[in-house]
C-alpha cells in the first residue's frame, strides 16, 4: 500500500483524513492523543511542502433531529478548540482553521493556503450527506484537492464521504492516495491480533466496557481466534441472563440470548463468578458484593467485577503470549468500582514476552490513569475499528479504498 513518505506533493493540496474525535467538554480537549498520534503525517507532508487541508468528525451529529436540536449538537462538535491545540502542537507553523464544510468559504480558505501551510476544515459530521457516503459531497471535497492521505485509524471501519468517497475518487482518477504513518503503524501492529500463529498461543482477548450492542457480535470471531474469551463491563449481564441468572437492574441485550448461549457452549467463554453491586449507578449508596451464582437482588446493578473473579482473571491472563483487551471491567472512573480493571490492567501489564494490544477508547484512558499505557505492547487509537478489523480479518473499508 502506497505510504504517505511516497508521495511526491511539493505545491499540491493533500486532504489528510485524520481522527480528531477527541474528547471535549466547554472548549478543553481532555485527552489530546488523537491529535498527537497523526503529527508524524502531518509533520511529512509539511516537510514536502504540501498544502495540508486536514478534516475529521467530531462527536454525532443527528440530522434527523428538529433542527434546534442538530444546532446545539453542531455548537457541542465545534472543531474549533481542536484547531486551538493542533496549532500549540505544530509551533511554528501556519495552523488556520475554517468553519465551513463546503462552498465557496471552503474553497477560499484552500486556494489562500501556501506551501508547508496547515488548515482544519469544521467537523464532517456537519455534512448530512457526510455520514452517507453522498456522492455529491465527496465530488465537491474531491474537486477541491490534488492527493489523499488516510490517517484516521479510529474512522477506518466507515465508509462515509470522508473515509470512502473522496479517495475512491481521486484514485479513479488517477491521482495519489496513501495511508499515513498512524494508520500503517496501527496496521502492522493489529494483524498480530488478527492472524495469530500456534506460537504466539495461548491469545486471550478481553472484552467489557459499557456500549454493548457493537461488541458483542465480535465475540463470535474471537472464540475462532482464541483459546480464551474473557468477558466483563455491561456485557456480562446478557450471559449471566442467558444462563437463567437474575441479574437485577443491570443493563441486558435481551435480543442477543440465545447468541449468548451458543457463545457460552463454545466452550471458551470465562464469566465473573462474583460481582461488585449498587443501588443506583449515578448516585451509589448501598455497594455489595455478591456470588453470581446466587444472582444480582432487584433494585441493584453491577457495577464491576468482584474479589475471586479478579483473582481468576489475573491468573489466566498470567497464562497469555497474545493479548487484545477492549473496555474495562466496570465503571472505572468512579474509584469504588475501578477494582475490576486495575486487575485486569496489571496482569497485562505484568506478561514478559507476551504481545499486548489495547484496542481503543475508555481502556486506553483507563490504562493512562492507572500508569500501565507504556506497559503494553500496541495502544490503538481506534475503539471500533480495531473490534471490526478482528471481526473482517484484517479488512476495514477505509484502508482497503487506498488498495495496492
Ligand atoms: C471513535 O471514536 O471510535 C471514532 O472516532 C469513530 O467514531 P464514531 O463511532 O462516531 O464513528
Amino acid at each position: 500500500m502506497k505510504n504517505v513518505k511516497d508521495l511526491n506533493v511539493k505545491g499540491k493540496v493533500v486532504l489528510a483524513r485524520v481522527d480528531f474525535n477527541v474528547p471535549q467538554k466547554g472548549g478543553v480537549i481532555s485527552d489530546n492523543n488523537r491529535i498527537v498520534a497523526a503529527l508524524p503525517t502531518i509533520k511529512e507532508l509539511i516537510g514536502k511542502g504540501a498544502k495540508v487541508v486536514l478534516m475529521s468528525h467530531l462527536g454525532k451529529i443527528k440530522h434527523k433531529e428538529a433542527p434546534e436540536v442538530v444546532e446545539e449538537q453542531k455548537k457541542k462538535n465545534n472543531m474549533a478548540p481542536v484547531a486551538k491545540e493542533l496549532a500549540s502542537l505544530l509551533k511554528g507553523v501556519n495552523v488556520s482553521f475554517v468553519d465551513a464544510t463546503r462552498g465557496e468559504a471552503l474553497k477560499n480558505a484552500i486556494e489562500a493556503l501556501n506551501e508547508g501551510d496547515v488548515l482544519l476544515v469544521q467537523n464532517t459530521r456537519y455534512e448530512k450527506g457526510e455520514e452517507k457516503n453522498d456522492p455529491e459531497l465527496s465530488k465537491e471535497w474531491a474537486s477541491l484537492v490534488d492527493a489523499f492521505v488516510m490517517d484516521a485509524f479510529g474512522s477506518a471501519h466507515r465508509a462515509h464521504a470522508s473515509t470512502y468517497g473522496v479517495p475512491a475518487i481521486l484514485k479513479e482518477e488517477g491521482k495519489q492516495v496513501a495511508i499515513g504513518y498512524l494508520v500503517e503503524k496501527e496496521v502492522v501492529a493489529l494483524k498480530r491480533v488478527v492472524d495469530v500463529p500456534n506460537e504466539a498461543h495461548p491469545y486471550i482477548a478481553i472484552l467489557g466496557g459499557f456500549k454493548v450492542s457493537d461488541k458483542i457480535k465480535v465475540i463470535d470471531s474471537l472464540v475462532k481466534k482464541c483459546d480464551k474469551v474473557i468477558i466483563g463491563g455491561a456485557m456480562a449481564y446478557t450471559f449471566f441472563k442467558a444462563k437463567g441468572i437474575a441479574i437485577g437492574k443491570s443493563p441486558c441485550e435481551d435480543d442477543q440470548l440465545d447468541y449468548a448461549r451458543k457463545m457460552i457452549a463454545t466452550g471458551k467463554i470465562v464469566l465473573p463468578v462474583d460481582s461488585v453491586i449498587a443501588d443506583d449507578f449515578g448516585n451509589p449508596q448501598d455497594i455489595r458484593t455478591v456470588d453470581v451464582e446466587a444472582g444480582i437482588p432487584d433494585g441493584f446493578e453491577g457495577m464491576d467485577i468482584g474479589p475471586k473473579t479478579r483473582e481468576i482473571y489475573a491468573k489466566e491472563i498470567s497464562t497469555a503470549k497474545t493479548v487484545f483487551w477492549n473496555g474495562p471491567m466496570g465503571v472505572f472512573e468512579d474509584d469504588r468500582f475501578a477494582l475490576g480493571t486495575v486487575a485486569v490492567c496489571k496482569a497485562c501489564a505484568e506478561l514478559k514476552g507476551a504481545f499486548t494490544v489495547i484496542g481503543g477508547g475508555d481502556s486506553a484512558s483507563a490504562a493512562k490513569k492507572l500508569g500501565f499505557k507504556e506497559k503494553f505492547s500496541h495502544v490503538s487509537t481506534g475503539g471500533g475499528a480495531s473490534l471490526e478489523m478482528i471481526e473482517n480479518d484484517g479488512h476495514l473499508p477505509g484502508i482497503d479504498v487506498i488498495g495496492e
